[in-house]
């Protein structure tokens, strides 16, 4: 059988393949069936320091078949109820919690926050795809000073990953601004913004008018971000690992990320309603390393690098 216990950040994983932020992680019991199901690790929905109500529907629309758009304001309870509501030191597979804030100063609190609860590892969500508000008036993975600080503020009270925007023209850049400022790990990529229109109604679909592309069409767009990141950050002599997202729905997916040098990989939308497939998904990751006569992951991760022009 296929070795595929992997480190991330100073975690033991079993396997690479963790729950993205924002899909099916509402109630610790559903996170509870995916670690049962076989999952590396879970991470949960951003989460603020103050209670967000989300934005006014329709917040998600299935604009293509498998493909979806979502708008859906951060929705959460806030830091208290959160942390009230969730362990995050017990457990079967580690909880990762994802942390959004405004300001650098609100992203330190909320890492401290997690960190006081017990939690080894926190992502930071730098790249909501449709902020109302945000620091700088960009997305923050779209600057990388921003991103630097922002990271840093969350980096002083526990590891962090930095997860990052498609919507960049040099994610390579981005990545190194984080590692320069003291990330564990970058997580890449967020949804794609979008827009799609209702011809009937004459407008937006969606409450918010702009979303978040996801679904197997982010695949392509996930992959070359993960492998320029990589590039990058091999170029500047940083070790760090990258996470790579975006339309993974089968165990053949998930090892082209790796191909391409991620360490580890999160799945979202093809899950759908069911919490057990992201176990399915490690374990045909497993099928394909037997089938290729590889025993670790570090034995193929990156290979397709030396293809490169
Ligand atoms: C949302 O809650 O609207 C999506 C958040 C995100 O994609 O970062």
């Amino acid at each position: 059988m296929a070795d595929m216990r992997v480190e991330l950040a100073g975690l033991k994983l079993a396997n690479p393949v963790l729950l993205a932020s924002g899909i099916l992680d509402s109630t610790p019991g559903i996170l509870a069936r995916m670690a049962d199901s076989g999952a590396g690790a879970l991470v949960t929905k951003s989460i603020s320091l103050e209670p967000r109500p989300g934005y006014a529907g329709p917040t998600v629309a299935e604009v293509a078949p498998g493909t979806w758009l979502n708008a859906m304001g951060l929705p959460n309870p806030g830091l208290a109820e959160f942390l009230d509501e969730f362990d995050l030191q017990g457990g079967l597979v580690p909880v990762i919690p994802n942390l959004v804030a405004d300001t650098p100063e609100d992203f330190g609190k909320l890492a401290a926050g997690v960190a006081g609860a017990g939690a080894k590892l926190a992502e930071i969500n730098l790249s909501c795809p449709h902020p109302r508000a945000g620091w700088s008036g960009l997305l923050t993975a779209q600057d990388p000073a921003a991103a630097a600080t922002a990271t840093a503020a969350a980096a002083a009270h526990l590891p962090v990953i930095a997860k990052l925007s498609p919507d960049v023209a040099d994610i390579g850049a981005i990545a190194v601004a984080c590692a320069e400022a003291g990330a564990a790990a970058v997580s890449a990529i967020n949804t794609m913004p979008a827009l799609d229109i209702d011809t009937e109604l004459e407008r937006p679909v969606l409450g918010n008018a702009f979303g978040g592309l996801s679904g197997p069409a982010l695949l392509p767009i996930g992959l070359r971000c993960v492998l320029k990141a990589v590039r990058a950050l091999r170029d500047a002599g940083h070790a760090m690992p990258v996470i790579g997202i975006g339309g993974i729905s089968s165990g053949d997916d998930a090892a082209k990320y790796i191909l391409c040098g991620a360490q580890a990989v999160q799945v979202g939308t093809s899950l759908g309603g069911n919490p057990e497939r992201l176990g399915e998904i490690a374990a045909e990751l497993g099928g394909w390393m037997e089938r290729k006569g590889y025993a670790t992951l570090d034995a193929f991760r990156g290979n397709a690098l030396e293809w490169l022009p």
